[in-house]
């Protein structure tokens, strides 16, 4: 409780504001309960109250005062054609804004597929030329969260590792936390036992889809997506894409919106 709690600057570039909106909606830990007790949440130009140059201001501030101490966490990307004309804020370009906040900072969370591989914005051909955080910044720990967005959980999460145990989580090899990006969505599927019996649903609407029969036939791939959606679920645990009857489409794995995820038959 005397712990000085770490200042966080939550920046946004190139995206559509659901990591946050995924974020806020955490149910274990209770978001109020992280960003209250946990960290200092002292810039989010998304939730904070203060906008223009009085948010700014605070930015410089924190920044001067907790020299290497911070965390940045970023949501969206920069976008680098045109000297990076397609994202402005306070009059300049992004991706100046992100590489001067990282430089001194202790550690960088990359939230969701934009900040971590470039998202729909990136997709093919990737007119902004949108790049993920970790192809522009280097010299420091960057953390990807992937998902388009995150589970609540899993960002609530991340952090809470991070600001208990003072370190960050072990990676896979796409910079992920092993602990929620350890094992694939078919591996915890409820609906796998129809895949191991040969039992497909073949359209939206036929008798294996009012089943419940695995939907790997209609494109879901949970076979080669690491995330923890199915066994941590949605929405405090009530339900996931494959449980609405939708398949997975990859989401936080690089490049999905390149890959054929959307209603692509296999
Ligand atoms: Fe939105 Fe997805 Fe980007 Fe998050 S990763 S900001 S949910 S487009
Ligand atoms: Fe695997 Fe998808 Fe079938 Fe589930 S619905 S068993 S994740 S292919
Ligand atoms: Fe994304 Fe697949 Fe989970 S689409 S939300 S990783 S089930």
């Amino acid at each position: 409780e005397t712990k000085p709690r770490t200042p966080v600057l939550w920046l946004h570039g190139l995206e559509c504001t659901c990591c946050t909106e995924s974020f806020i909606r955490s149910a274990h830990p209770l978001t109020k309960d992280v960003v209250l007790s946990m960290l200092s949440l002292d810039y989010d130009d998304t939730l904070m109250a203060a906008a223009g140059h009085q948010a700014e201001e605070i930015l410089e501030e924190v920044k001067r005062k907790y020299k290497g101490q911070y965390i940045v966490a970023v949501e969206g990307n920069p976008p680098l054609n045109e000297d990076g004309m397609f994202c402005i804020q306070g009059g300049r370009p992004f991706i100046e804004k992100l590489r001067e906040t990282c430089a001194d900072a202790k550690a960088i969370i990359s939230w969701g597929a934009c900040a971590s591989y470039g998202c729909v914005q990136a997709a093919k051909p990737n007119p902004t030329r949108a790049t993920p955080v970790h192809k522009v910044i280097s010299g420091k720990p960057i953390i990807n969260v992937p998902g388009c967005p995150p589970i609540p959980e899993v960002m609530t999460g991340v952090v809470t590792y991070m600001l208990t145990f003072d370190r960050i989580p072990e990676l896979d090899r796409q910079g992920r936390p092993k602990m929620f990006y350890g094992q694939r969505i078919h591996d915890k599927c409820y609906r796998r036992g129809h895949f191991d019996a040969g039992q497909f649903a073949e359209a939206w609407d036929d008798e294996g889809s009012r089943k419940g029969y695995c939907l790997y036939k209609m494109g879901c791939k949970g076979p080669t997506t690491y995330n923890a959606c199915s066994s941590m679920r949605w929405n405090g645990g009530v339900s996931w894409p494959v449980q609405s009857g939708h398949g997975c489409i990859g989401c936080s794995e690089d490049g999905f919106w390149d890959k054929g995820s959307f209603y692509d038959r296999v």
